[in-house]
């Protein structure tokens, strides 16, 4: 889903069964026919664009979350760290950390949360201990084609997270404070996780 597209019907039916609200008792929030909830749900019209905010107060969501058909529920954002989520924009290569879960849109993408691989033989992350810090490197080219655009090491309370260059080295110092896990991006193959005991 992205948001070239307009809200769907099948979000707005899911929602509103999600709501417990039969079509007549949205119809009547919007002032609008029952008959026209079930064209909306059923694809054979759109709801006009003033009634988009209207709709989405109604169905308990953001305007874009209705338009994105990605509902977020975020009960306790600041709970842990090691819960939150990386965005990375597969265009421009831009890197959002959300402590919760969000919608979040880079050039016009709905961007999902990076998965969380155990790093590959490819991307195998090393971490060695130096004092109070851990240098963390991945054995890994660095061309403008394909290379490790970042390193994060990420605690209970805390996220480092180092941007990395082509031609540069694949390599990050992080402080050891009670980071848990390390994770590598690869602009081609994507996010991969060394955790740490
Ligand atoms: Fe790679």
């Amino acid at each position: 889903m992205n948001m070239n597209q307009y809200v769907t019907g099948a979000v707005i039916k899911e929602l509103r069964e999600k709501n417990r609200m039969t079509q007549l008792q949205l119809a009547e929030k919007l002032s609008v026919s029952d008959k026209c909830i079930s064209k909306w749900e059923t694809g054979k019209g759109y709801p006009d664009i003033t009634l988009l905010e209207p709709l989405a107060s109604a169905l308990k969501v953001s305007v874009t979350e209705l338009m994105s058909g990605t509902s977020v529920t975020n009960s306790n954002v600041s709970a842990n760290m090691l819960r939150s989520h990386l965005y990375v924009c597969p265009v421009c290569g831009n890197v959002i950390h959300s402590m919760g879960e969000a919608v979040i849109h880079c050039h016009g993408i709905a961007l999902t949360p990076a998965s969380e691989d155990e790093a590959d033989n490819r991307h195998a992350i090393i971490v060695e201990r130096v004092e109070d810090e851990y240098y963390v490197r991945v054995d890994h080219e660095m061309t403008k084609q394909h290379y490790i655009s970042f390193l994060a090491a990420v605690s209970d309370d805390r996220i480092q997270m180092v941007k990395l260059y082509p031609e540069g080295d694949a390599a990050a110092r992080f402080r050891t404070s009670g980071v848990r896990k390390v994770i590598c991006y690869c602009n081609r193959d994507g996010t991969f996780v060394k955790r740490i005991c």
